[in-house]
C-alpha cells in the first residue's frame, strides 16, 4: 500500500484536482485506491459529488478522539467506481485543529486509523487531500503518508506553501525519523505565457530531480469536471487533463521509491526557497489568493456516478466543440 498525500499551503494549487484525477486515472489502470478527503472545504467530496452536509459520519469521526461509534476508515467508506473508494469529509473535520490540541499522540491520529485499514483492505494506493493549512490535519497526512506530491500552479505563492511544508517534512525526517519522499508537480501550465516558463525552469532549478516529467497543463475541462462531480475522464475522454493525470499515473507506477529523493538536499531547499520567497512576500501589492471553489446548493447524498457517466457519454459530442480548449 503506497500512501500519497498532495499538500501544499497555497491554496487552489490543484491539490484536490490532483488526488481525484490521479485516483481515478489509477483506479483506471487497475489500481485499487482510497482516496481520503483530508480537507474540512470538502473539495473531493463535493467533486465526486457526494453532498457533506447530508452525511452522517465522515473522516472527522475517525480522527476526532471523541470516536463517535466510528471504529475506523472502513466504517466510512463510500465506493465511487470500479476500484476507487471514497473516506468523505464535511467542515466538521476544522474542529480537529482545537480538539486534538495538547493531546498525546495527536500527530499520530491519521498514521494509525491506516495502520488499521492496511489489516482489513488491501488498497494498492492511499492518496490524501490535505487543506491549504500548515495545522495538526497536515502534519498528520504527511506523518502518515510514504510521499507527497507537492502541486506547484505557475505562480511564486505555490513555492511560499512549499517552504513551509518542506520545513514539516525536515522536522519529520529529524525529529521522528519519518523519511517523506517529495516530488513537485507543476499544474495549470500554460507552455504560450513567459511567465509559466519562467516559473517552471525555477522550480526544477529549486527541486533538482524531484519535480515529476509529466506537467498538467491548464485544462477548463478540469474545472468544469469539479462542478460536475466527476473526475476529468469520465467527462472527457479527450481532455488533455485526462491524458495529463493518465501520464502521471503511469509515472507514479513506474517511479521506484527507493532513490526518489537522491538529489534533494531538504534542509537547502527549504532554507533557500524561504529566504527567497520571503524576500518576495514583502514585496508590495502581494495578496494572497483565495480558492474559487465554493460547495454548489445540492448534491445527493450517495454517488450517482455511474448514471452521470452514462448521462454524459450519450451527450452531444457538438456540445464540447465550441471550446477551443479540449
Ligand atoms: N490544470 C488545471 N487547469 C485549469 N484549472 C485547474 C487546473 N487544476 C485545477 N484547476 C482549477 O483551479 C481551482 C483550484 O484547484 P484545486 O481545488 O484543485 O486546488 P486546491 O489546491 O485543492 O485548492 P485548496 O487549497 O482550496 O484546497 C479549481 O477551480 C480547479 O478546478
Ligand atoms: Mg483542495
Amino acid at each position: 500500500m503506497r500512501i500519497i498525500a498532495s499538500a501544499n499551503q497555497k491554496g487552489g494549487c490543484g491539490k484536490t484536482t490532483t488526488a481525484i484525477n490521479l485516483s481515478s486515472s489509477l483506479s483506471i489502470k487497475g489500481k485499487r485506491v482510497l482516496l481520503i478527503d483530508f480537507d474540512p472545504q470538502a473539495h473531493a467530496t463535493i467533486g465526486l459529488n457526494i453532498k457533506p452536509s447530508d452525511l452522517e459520519k465522515s473522516i472527522y469521526d475517525v480522527i476526532t478522539p471523541k470516536k463517535n461509534g466510528v471504529s475506523g476508515i472502513g466504517d466510512i467508506l463510500i465506493p465511487i467506481k470500479d476500484n476507487f473508494d471514497l473516506a468523505p469529509s464535511s467542515l466538521i473535520l476544522t474542529a480537529v485543529e482545537q480538539e486534538l490540541s495538547g493531546m498525546e499522540g495527536r500527530e499520530n491520529r491519521l498514521f494509525e486509523a491506516i495502520q488499521q485499514l492496511k489489516e482489513e483492505y488491501d488498497y494498492d494506493y492511499v492518496v490524501i487531500d490535505c487543506p491549504p493549512s500548515i495545522g495538526h490535519l497536515c502534519f498528520n497526512a504527511l506523518r502518515a503518508c510514504d510521499e507527497v506530491i507537492i502541486p506547484i500552479d505557475m505562480s511564486l505563492f505555490s513555492l511560499r506553501g512549499v517552504a513551509k511544508l518542506i520545513e514539516i517534512i525536515t522536522l519529520l525526517k529529524d525529529k521522528v525519523g519519518h523519511d517523506v519522499k517529495s516530488r513537485a508537480l507543476i499544474t495549470m501550465y500554460d507552455r504560450r505565457t513567459r511567465y509559466s516558463r519562467v516559473v517552471l525552469e525555477k522550480v526544477k532549478a529549486e527541486f533538482g530531480d524531484n519535480v515529476f516529467d509529466t506537467v498538467i497543463r491548464y485544462n477548463i475541462r478540469l474545472r468544469e469536471t469539479a462542478d460536475c462531480g466527476l473526475p476529468v475522464g469520465d467527462y472527457d475522454k479527450n481532455a488533455i487533463g485526462h491524458e495529463d493525470y493518465e501520464n502521471l499515473a503511469e509515472e507514479i507506477v513506474n517511479l521506484e521509491t527507493v532513490g526518489m529523493h537522491q538529489n534533494l538536499n531538504t534542509l537547502n531547499v527549504a532554507q533557500d526557497i524561504l529566504q527567497k520567497t520571503e524576500e518576495y512576500m514583502k514585496s508590495p501589492g502581494i495578496e494572497q489568493p483565495i480558492s474559487e471553489m465554493e460547495e454548489p446548493s445540492s448534491y445527493p447524498l450517495q454517488s450517482n456516478y455511474s448514471k452521470m457517466v452514462e448521462v454524459i457519454a450519450t451527450k452531444s459530442a457538438d456540445s464540447f466543440n465550441n471550446d477551443e480548449d479540449n
